[in-house]
This record gives C-alpha cells, sequence and structure tokens, in this order.
C-alpha cells in the first residue's frame, strides 16, 4: 500500500527509487526504531504519572534534544539534525504513542517554533533564534490565538506599535502551549488594524522578557503534562530587528507555519491511535469472557479491524503529506486531510479502546482513559476539523475551477 502512495508522490532525496517502494528509507526506519524504542523505555512508564501529576517531561525533552528530535528539520550546521519531514512525522508518532503530551512539546518546537524561523528567518535571526537553542533545554512556543477569536486568526487584536528603534506589543495571546516552559515565543500583532490580516506581523520575544507575563495553567481534559496559558503583552518591548520575514506577512507566516504543523498533529493524533489499538489487541488476547478470550468474539473483532483500517489510513495520508511538503510541492490540502482523518481516528480509537477494555477501559490502571482525553485535542487545535474541512473544500473547488 505505501508502494501506491509513495508511486503517487515525487520522492524526496532520502528516498531511493521505485524497488524500495515497500521499505522506508534506512535512515528513517532508524529514527522510527530509536524513537520508538525510547518511547517505550522512557515515556510509557511515566506516561500515567505525567498526566496525574501535569509534570512537563524536561528530562525526557532534554534527552529527545539530545537525539536530534527537538529540531529535526534544522540544518546540521545551525545544530539540528538535518533531516525532513517524513522522519519528523515518525518520530512524532512513535514520541506521541508513549505519551501525546510529549509529542506536543515536541511538535511545538519542531513545527511551530523553529519552523517559522527557519522559513522566514534572516541568516542573523536564525542564529540568534535557533543555534542558541542547542543546549537542549530550551523550546519555544507559537502565539496566534487570543481569548477572542482562534479560528479567525486574521481578527487578532495585539498590536505592535513602533516607538524608536523598538516594537511595543500590547495585548493577550490565549492557549499557548508551552507557554510556563519556553524561552522564546513567535507573537502575532497588528501594526495597523484597518489592514485585517494583511496588518499582522511576527515578532521574536524571549521569554521571560519585561512586559511580558504568563496567566494561569489551564486545566485541561488532556495532554496535561504540556502546559498552556495566556501570554500577557503589556508595553513589551522588543528590537526592530525582532520583526520575523516583512512587515504585513504575519497572517501568511502563520498559516504557512500551521500547513505544516497539522502534519505534526496528524502525527501526534496517529500515535494516540495505534496506542488505543494496541492496547485494545493486547487485552483482546488475555481478558476471558464466557470461558473464551474475548478476541475471539465477533463484535471485538469488527471493532479491531475497524480501529486498524483508521489507523493504518491516516497513517498513509500523513505519510503523504510529508512526503509532498518533502519535494516542495503543494501540500495544504494533504495536510489538512491527515489532521482531519488521523485525529477522528485517534477519537474513534481511543473510545472503541475503552469499550473493548469493558470497565478497565474507565479506570487510570489503563492507559485507554489517558488515550480518550488526550486526543480529544487533536480535533481542536492547528485548526479544528471545522477549519480542516473548510480548508480541504476550498483546495478542492479550486482544482475543479481549472
Ligand atoms: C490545549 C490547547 C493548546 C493550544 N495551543 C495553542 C498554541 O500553542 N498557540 C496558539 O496560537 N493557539 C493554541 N491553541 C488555540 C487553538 O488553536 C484554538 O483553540 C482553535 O484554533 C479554535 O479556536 P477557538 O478556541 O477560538 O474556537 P472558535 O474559533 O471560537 O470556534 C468555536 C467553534 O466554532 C467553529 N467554527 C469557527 N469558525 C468556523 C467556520 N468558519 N466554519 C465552521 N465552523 C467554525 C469551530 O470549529 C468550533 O467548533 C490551543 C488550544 C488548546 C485548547
Ligand atoms: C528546540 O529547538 C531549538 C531550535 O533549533 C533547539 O536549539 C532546541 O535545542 C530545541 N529544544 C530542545 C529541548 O532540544
Ligand atoms: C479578537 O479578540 C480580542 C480579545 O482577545 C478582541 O478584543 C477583538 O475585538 C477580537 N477581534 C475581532 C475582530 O473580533
Ligand atoms: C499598552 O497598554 C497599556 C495599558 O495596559 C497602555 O497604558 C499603553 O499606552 C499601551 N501601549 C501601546 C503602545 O498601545
Amino acid at each position: 500500500v505505501l508502494a501506491l502512495v509513495l508511486s503517487l508522490v515525487c520522492f524526496p532525496p532520502g528516498c531511493r527509487g521505485l524497488s524500495q517502494l515497500a521499505e522506508l528509507p534506512d535512515t528513517h526506519q532508524l529514527l522510527r526504531q530509536t524513537c520508538r524504542d525510547f518511547a517505550d523505555r522512557e515515556l510509557n512508564p511515566i506516561a500515567a504519572k505525567l498526566d496525574k501529576e501535569h509534570v512537563y517531561p524536561a528530562k525526557q525533552i532534554q534527552e529527545l534534544g539530545a537525539m536530534g528530535v527537538m529540531a529535526i528539520e534544522v540544518p546540521e550546521e545551525l545544530g539540528g539534525a538535518g533531516m525532513d519531514y517524513l522522519a519528523y512525522s515518525l518520530a512524532m508518532e512513535e514520541i506521541s504513542r508513549g505519551c501525546a503530551s510529549t509529542g506536543v512539546v515536541v511538535s511545538v518546537n519542531n513545527s511551530l517554533y523553529i519552523g517559522p524561523v527557519l522559513k522566514f528567518g534572516s541568516e542573523e535571526q536564525k542564529r540568534e533564534w535557533i543555534t542558541p537553542f542547542t543546549t537542549g533545554e530550551k523550546v519555544g512556543c507559537f502565539a496566534l490565538s487570543e481569548p477572542g477569536n482562534g479560528s479567525d486568526a486574521g481578527a487578532a487584536s495585539t498590536t505592535a506599535r513602533q516607538d524608536g528603534d523598538e516594537w511595543v506589543l500590547n495585548g493577550t495571546k490565549a492557549w499557548i502551549t508551552n507557554s510556563w516552559d519556553a524561552s522564546a515565543t513567535v507573537v502575532f500583532a497588528t501594526t495597523d488594524k484597518s489592514l485585517k490580516h494583511k496588518g499582522i506581523s511576527a515578532f521574536l520575544v524571549p521569554m521571560p522578557h519585561p512586559g511580558l507575563s504568563l496567566g494561569k495553567k489551564e486545566d485541561k481534559l488532556g495532554i496535561k503534562a504540556s502546559s498552556t496559558a495566556n501570554i500577557i503583552l503589556e508595553d513589551c518591548r522588543v528590537p526592530l530587528g525582532n520583526m520575523l520575514g516583512p512587515r504585513g506577512a504575519g497572517f501568511k507566516i502563520a498559516m504557512q507555519t500551521l500547513d505544516s504543523g497539522r502534519i505534526g498533529i496528524a502525527a501526534q493524533a496517529l500515535g494516540i491511535a495505534q496506542a488505543s489499538l494496541d492496547c485494545a489487541a493486547d487485552y483482546a488476547h488475555k481478558r476471558t469472557a464466557f470461558g473464551s478470550p474475548i478476541g475471539k468474539l465477533q463484535a471485538i473483532q469488527f471493532k479491531l479491524a475497524d480501529m486498524a483500517v483508521a489507523v493504518e489510513s491516516a497513517r498513509l495520508l500523513t505519510w503523504k503529506a510529508s512526503l509532498l511538503r518533502d519535494a516542495k510541492k503543494p501540500f495544504t490540502k494533504e495536510a489538512a486531510m491527515a489532521k482531519l482523518a488521523a485525529s477522528e481516528a485517534a477519537t474513534y480509537c481511543s473510545h472503541q479502546a475503552i469499550q473493548v477494555l469493558g470497565g478497565m477501559g474507565y479506570v487510570a490502571d489503563m492507559p485507554a482513559e489517558r488515550h480518550y482525553r488526550d486526543a480529544r485535542i487533536t480535533e481542536i487545535y492547528e485548526g479544528t476539523s471545522e477549519i480542516q474541512r473548510l480548508v480541504i473544500a476550498g483546495q478542492l473547488l479550486k482544482e475543479y475551477q481549472s
């Protein structure tokens, strides 16, 4: 099946041609296995505790940094792993299979923080905002949403006013993942509200910083080991050189960042869906009812079959979107499809896993209930499922027009 997908898209330099279509390139296979082992050894055993105690996995994030997983696409000369998005997707799935909270921390550093700096930053900005972070202790965050506007990000009302050789930022950013743990953020603010989304620009702000403060940590349904809070900007001053990309390009930067970011969230969702299936299939072998394993019951088999189909379809869409991006082809529609399918697969599979486990699905002794809570966010952040459908339909109708 992978052969089919790969033949539909152009090959990134890492893949070596049609004879090897059934296999991932060795480099990718190795990374996938390394992340899988790491998740089994370091994340799986502590995921329930992190969830329960809302603890940021600082040590694990540092280790992932040392493995190159926190800066996968960053060229080696800037201190990253110098790999592609397929590699990132594979890593994200495996990490999230072990712990979805750790997954989101990884995804925000890679796609939401590094992504825009790498793509839109000047050489000087890349050196300043990417390279010094390579100690493996720092993570970045991405501040677009506001209390009054999330899906409608173009309506953002945080302002940036020029004062001499500085920008003065004012406003409140909402729901910012990693905010309590971050050392820098990309903030979106408008220099001219009358221009609507065309007035928005992106700014690099160190953290902590005078004029920048954090709201309380949100008490969430899932991904509890990652921090989510408001970032409050009150006369927060940064040098003029901290604008990322041209003036007025902020909305475009945000949308392009999210196009890529969605592939990472698809992979996170995929990890949750796979973990749910793993848990259910394993239990189906072990649990007996009416004298035999429940896995012998067709009702249970059908659930497992439907879960496996959902996981595998979502995985192929996620890989396809990654490969298109790596081949520098348009991937907006495919990224939205991958995110939509994978997040719905995560919700579906985690729901079914609880059913397969019966009472044990409902208690925290088993991971199924955590997967169910963690899955839900993947249908909301980086564009809700409704927004993904709008993106897909918009692209689709364009194709039929020409
Ligand atoms: C845990 C968590 C972490 C997050 N992390 C970040 C982060 O790091 N950085 C960041 O900037 N943001 C972050 N967000 C914000 C997130 O991206 C937004 O919550 C999301 O985009 C939805 O925006 P909203 O909450 O304002 O909902 P709204 O936009 O108010 O949407 C409410 C409902 O209306 C629907 N809707 C809205 N517009 C349309 C439309 N045009 N057509 C059809 N339906 C529509 C939505 O789909 C949804 O069902 C995070 C959110 C959470 C919960
Ligand atoms: C997050 O990304 C930055 C930018 O490349 C990197 O330097 C940093 O080490 C990453 N964080 C961790 C914890 O590895
Ligand atoms: C966006 O949200 C902010 C509050 O966070 C609000 O003040 C502003 O009016 C909203 N913008 C629009 C255009 O609705
Ligand atoms: C920022 O907001 C503060 C109030 O919080 C206000 O006093 C100040 O004038 C505002 N600055 C700008 C540049 O809009």
